[in-house]
């Protein structure tokens, strides 16, 4: 028997929009026949898409053979629809969010919450007051990478946990001689663009999940390309950070540095990667793999630059092994929020949840303009 969860999907023509959520987590958990819930029962998304622009909206539901509307207020009308879910553009959201919550839908969105602080709580204060349940797409915790790092840390592997050092990054085109391979407003503050908003709400979740909450915050934030070319092949003034480079201190005293950059070329393994050193043992974390060195394996290297290194350095960490299946992490997390919302079931990835990263984001940003560590104080809603 199928438990419909009718769910809006604004933001569908965006990358994240149709790639993740509605390719790969919501007509993925259709392919798989639903979300098993027990006797039986299967929890069934009936996506209606929704869209400004009809001949793209509409190519995409053609597409898949779903319903589609360029009229949020009517999509959200419709009491067959439990769900809003939106991945517009992070400056567009918190207008069509207070939309569907005074239409009593359940929330689900994308990070940023909203460019600002003041503007992520109040959206937690309101979807809470309206007694709506709400969520906001947390990924990176449902990595595999990052789920077998965990494991390390809950069985106890690290010992002490010293710091952690993240390096996330890529090089993104400038789009005179290649194309763009990140939508132009990303590199615009005024379009609420800027690594910082984007990524700080990510390591806020990540750090709080696995080693703990983040209580001080010092960033320097670069503009390091000052022009770049649109998807109309204009030229325009990149004025938002494309890289940043922060110090956070977490609760119980773990020091995490946290490198991001779209002006950076890989000579890594994955595209994030995570190195935690403890009194016990050592791990690198990607997006897929984890490798750890135990103390009783550490080797001793000398330091001589006289000589060739003597060490092959990456063969001495053992792979940590899967044992266990690991699933897309949006979809994952798409499964249990439809849970949570048809079930009842715990969920802590709410919209106060989604204003920490946002404070997180703030913080860094000032600390970077006026050159100082910022505590980042504990958040309740309004
Ligand atoms: N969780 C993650 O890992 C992750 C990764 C990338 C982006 N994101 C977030 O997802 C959101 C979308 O990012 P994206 O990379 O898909 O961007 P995108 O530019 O590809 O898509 C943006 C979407 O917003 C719509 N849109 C743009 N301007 C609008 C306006 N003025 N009014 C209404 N709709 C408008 C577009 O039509 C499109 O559907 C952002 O908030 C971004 O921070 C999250």
């Amino acid at each position: 028997m199928k438990e419909t969860v009718g769910v809006v999907m604004n933001g569908v023509t965006g990358r994240m929009g149709l790639r993740q959520h509605l390719v790969r987590s919501v007509l993925a958990i259709r392919e798989q026949g639903g979300i098993p819930i027990g006797d039986g029962r299967v929890i069934w998304p009936e996506p209606v898409l929704v869209g400004r622009n009809e001949h793209k909206v509409k190519a995409i539901a053609d597409e898949y053979g779903l319903p589609w509307t360029t009229d949020l207020s009517e999509a959200l009308a419709d009491p067959a629809v439990d769900v809003y879910f939106d991945s517009l553009v992070t400056g567009e959201r918190d207008k069509t969010v207070r939309q569907a919550i005074a239409a009593g839908k359940h929330i689900y969105c994308e990070k940023p919450t909203a460019p600002d602080l003041a503007t992520a709580l109040e959206l937690a204060r309101l979807a809470t007051e309206a007694g709506v349940k709400h969520g906001v797409v947390q990924d990176k915790i449902f990595l595999p990478g990052l789920l077998k790092l965990k494991r390390l840390v809950d069985g106890g592997f690290f010992g002490r946990i010293l710091s952690v050092r993240g390096e996330f990054g890529y090089w993104v085109f400038e789009g005179d001689w290649q194309p763009i391979n990140r939508p132009s407003w990303n590199y615009r503050a005024e379009d609420d663009g800027g690594i910082v908003l984007d990524m700080f709400c990510h390591w806020q979740y990540v750090l709080d999940h696995i080693f703990g909450r983040p209580t001080s915050v010092q960033a320097l934030a670069a503009t390091h390309i000052p022009r770049r070319v649109d998807e109309q092949g204009e030229w325009y003034d990149a004025t938002a950070d494309d890289a940043a480079y922060g110090i956070f201190e977490l609760a119980g005293g773990i020091v995490a540095q946290i490198n991001s950059s779209w002006t950076t070329r890989v000579f890594r393994d994955e595209l994030v990667e995570f190195q935690v050193d403890g009194t016990e043992g050592s791990a690198v974390a990607g997006l897929r793999r984890c490798r750890a060195q135990h103390r009783s394996a550490t080797p001793m290297p000398v330091w001589n630059p006289d000589m060739p290194a003597p060490h092959d350095f990456r063969s001495q960490w053992q792979e940590v092994p899967d044992n266990a299946e690991f699933d897309n992490g949006f979809k994952t997390q798409w499964e249990l929020f439809l849970k949570h919302v048809v079930l009842d079931t715990p969920w802590q990835w709410d919209l106060l949840a989604g204003a920490r990263g946002v404070q997180l984001a703030e913080l860094g940003l000032r600390s970077s303009r006026e050159g100082r560590r910022l505590a980042v104080p504990e958040l309740e809603l309004p």
